[in-house]
């Protein structure tokens, strides 16, 4: 299969471009190879290279040539710096899948796999006491700088229980990130519907392995901790590290985007179908900062205190669906993953080893 990885240069898409490749297909890639994600030159990963932005028509009408599929992760990742950030996301998030989308109709290509994202729900799945499944708001900034990090019950101010968010909650997405996020997946399933194409979003967890970009303001948590490391200094940790995630490893989310693009030819078209991409087993970011620590061999992490008004407290998935429908076995643990990316490179990071 002929498949084209938009972001193939990045983090994930360079995983998935090597996992095609094993299982016998043919990637080619298209990215704008973006600053923000390669402040140095990147190691291009050696296939067919567009070297182009997906908010250009001609060159993504040029890519598609034929092609099978698409496999879209090219995006603005993380939360950014600040607002003023805002456009480029929404630029480079949605219009460039309202750009692709359109090419893809015009090409008449109708098989897409869409990099999705745990953000597109907010906070996670919390149980009061008294009154059952609840959503509290945003966290409010005088709780957060008095160290109270928990959510609460918005009926009744009870302690809450977290638990697994499955594909049905409902959106909620809280900063800019999130919300692009989120209408690229209302766009790509308005294409599915008026092409009667076949849409998947793979709602990723925090992919973390190696590769991970450097601790720019656009990485993940991982990636930072790990950056710190290698310059000798601690993780820092915010908040009271309490807060939980699911760190997903890069390889298995490489094998979940084959696993649907092979699959994709038998998935209902006409719609968009969601999977939660996480590997089942949630940590607190202070355990993950101390399983790298440990690794690393370098200082254990410190708790801060410190918050990002644009973060969740908890946010775990319950990825059973791609398990049960699709048959997909993550099959890298926490500490084997964790050990494996403390001692591993991160993208434009050689020097600091
Ligand atoms: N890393 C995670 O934990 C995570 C979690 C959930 C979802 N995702 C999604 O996965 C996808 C890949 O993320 P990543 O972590 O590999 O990030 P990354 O920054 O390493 O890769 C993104 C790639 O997209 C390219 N790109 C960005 N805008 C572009 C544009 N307008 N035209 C062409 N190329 C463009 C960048 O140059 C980069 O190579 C993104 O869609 C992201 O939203 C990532
Ligand atoms: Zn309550």
């Amino acid at each position: 299969m002929r498949v084209l990885v938009t972001g193939g240069a990045g983090f994930i898409g360079s995983h998935i471009i090597t996992t095609l490749r094993r299982a016998g297909h043919e990637p080619l890639v298209l990215d704008a190879l973006l600053p923000s994600a390669h402040p140095t030159a990147p190691d291009l990963p050696d296939v067919e290279f567009l070297h182009a932005d997906v908010r250009d028509a001609a060159s993504v009408r040029r890519g598609l040539h034929g092609v099978d599929a698409v496999c879209h992760q090219a995006a603005m990742v993380g939360l950014g710096k600040d607002f003023a950030d805002a456009p480029a996301y929404v630029g480079c998030n949605d219009l460039g899948t309202a750009v692709l989308l359109a090419a893809l109709a015009d090409a008449g290509v109708r098989r897409l796999v869409l990099a999705g994202s745990m953000v597109v729900y907010g906070e996670g799945r919390y149980e009061c006491p008294r009154h059952g499944v609840v959503r509290p708001g945003p966290r409010r900034p005088e709780d957060l700088e008095a160290g109270c990090f928990e959510p609460r019950c918005p009926v009744c101010g009870s302690e809450l229980a977290s638990g697994l968010v499955g594909e049905d909650a409902p959106a909620d997405p809280r900063n800019v990130y999130a919300t692009t996020k989120l209408a690229q997946e209302h766009l790509t399933a308005a294409w599915a519907r008026a092409v009667d194409g076949t849409a998947v979003s793979l709602r990723y967890h925090n992919v973390y392995g190696p590769g991970m970009p450097r601790d720019t303001p656009y990485a993940g948590v991982a990636s930072l901790f790990r950056s710190a490391l290698a310059r000798g200094e601690a993780p820092r940790v915010f908040e009271d590290g309490g807060q939980r995630r699911d760190f997903v490893h890069v390889r298995d989310v490489a094998a979940a985007n084959a696993l649907v693009l092979e699959a994709s030819a038998a998935l209902p078209a006409g719609a968009l179908t969601t999977y939660n991409t996480g590997s089942g087993d949630p940590h607190t970011v202070g355990e993950m900062a101390t399983a790298l620590a440990l690794a690393h061999g370098g200082p254990g992490p410190v708790v801060t205190g410190e918050f990002r008004l644009g973060d969740v407290r908890h946010i775990t998935a319950d990825s059973s669906r791609l398990r049960r429908e699709l048959g997909w076995r993550p099959e890298v643990g926490f500490e084997e993953g964790m050990t494996e990316f403390a001692r591993a490179g991160q993208r434009a990071s050689a020097a600091a080893g």
